[in-house]
């Protein structure tokens, strides 16, 4: 099980959380980071980083939304692309996605 980013990171994209990430599995949508639940190995590096408490630890009982929601930023085809992004191997050889899930697209429309 991995650890997320929750609905803090919105419009935050802050990045420290990044920089500490042993394997570089923090991902840059448009307005939000997501984590990448195959790559993470919860050292838990990124957790006391983020200035804004977005990241939570699996153990800790996350909002099963945002599991899901990290989830599907990398097992789904976002919007504007015909494939899931998958597991890239880091986040510095893809660069900024540029693309939020519906579901932080939807959040940004209220
Ligand atoms: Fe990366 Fe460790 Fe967080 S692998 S996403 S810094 S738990």
């Amino acid at each position: 099980m991995a650890y997320v980013i929750n609905q803090e990171c919105i419009h935050e994209l802050d990045g420290a959380c990044v920089e500490v990430c042993p394997v570089d599995c923090i991902y840059e949508g448009l307005t939000k980071r997501y984590i990448n639940p195959d790559e993470c190995i919860d050292c838990g590096a990124c957790l006391p980083e983020c200035p804004v408490n977005a990241i939570d630890a699996t153990g800790d009982g996350p909002d099963p939304v945002w599991v899901a929601d990290n989830a599907a930023f990398f097992t789904t085809a976002l919007p504007g692309r015909d494939a899931p992004l998958g597991s890239p191997g880091g986040a510095y050889g893809t660069g900024t996605i540029g693309v939020d899930t519906p579901l932080v697209a939807s959040w940004n429309e209220e």
